[in-house]
């Protein structure tokens, strides 16, 4: 079957993930395989999609004590910054256009001096055929979409558990530090 074919609508998708146990969030490969045996139907994302010319827009759809499910929406040339994801777990599935992931390696970092040393290791594409999970053991990198891919693109993101601070890097700066992360709609509603 083509991905096409095999689209499913997010809410379905949410039940799906719901059914999971404990467990399967603890390691990336189920949750991974689900993701590229259950690609979304972008239609059905409608009501999480929110478009900010300046910053990338994070966009809640689904949270329990196990997991959060977010809705990514990158304009041409948007990138988040280089971060790790507070030794969670995390999954990333491209429903709509592409994407690209650039993974570091920290070679030192400390921060209580806010000092880091990080290598880019790799680049992958993300699209509707490739989610990807991020190793667990490097989990260090950062999401773009090239101003040159000329559209606009949609993230999926599982994070387990959820979080609402993470550290990010500067490779050029060698600096790193821990920022507060924020939804910018909740189930479909802006925040006030
Ligand atoms: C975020 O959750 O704000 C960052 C998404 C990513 O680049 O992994």
């Amino acid at each position: 079957m083509t991905t096409t074919t095999r689209q499913i609508p997010i809410d379905q998708f949410v039940s799906a993930l719901r059914k999971f146990p404990e467990p399967a969030f603890d390691q990336t490969e189920q949750l991974r395989e689900f993701l590229e045996d259950h690609p979304l139907s972008p239609d059905s994302l409608a009501p999480y999609l929110t478009w900010d010319r300046q910053h990338y827009t994070r966009n809640l759809i689904d949270k329990t004590s196990l997991y959060e499910l977010l809705a990514i929406c990158w304009e041409a040339g948007q990138s988040s910054s280089v971060h790790n994801h507070r030794d969670q777990n995390c999954w990333m599935a491209v429903p709509i256009g592409r994407l690209l992931v650039e993974n570091f390696r920290v070679v030192e970092q400390d921060m209580t001096a806010g000092k880091c040393n990080i290598q880019s290791t790799e680049t992958v594409e993300m699209n509707a055929e490739h989610p990807c999970a991020v190793n667990p053991h490097e989990p260090v990198h950062r999401v773009f979409n090239p101003r040159e891919f000329n559209q606009r693109a949609v993230s999926l993101h599982v994070y387990s558990r959820p979080f609402d601070t993470c550290v990010v890097y500067s490779a050029e700066q060698g600096t790193c530090g821990e920022i507060q992360l924020h939804y910018t709609t909740e189930y479909g509603n802006p925040l006030k």
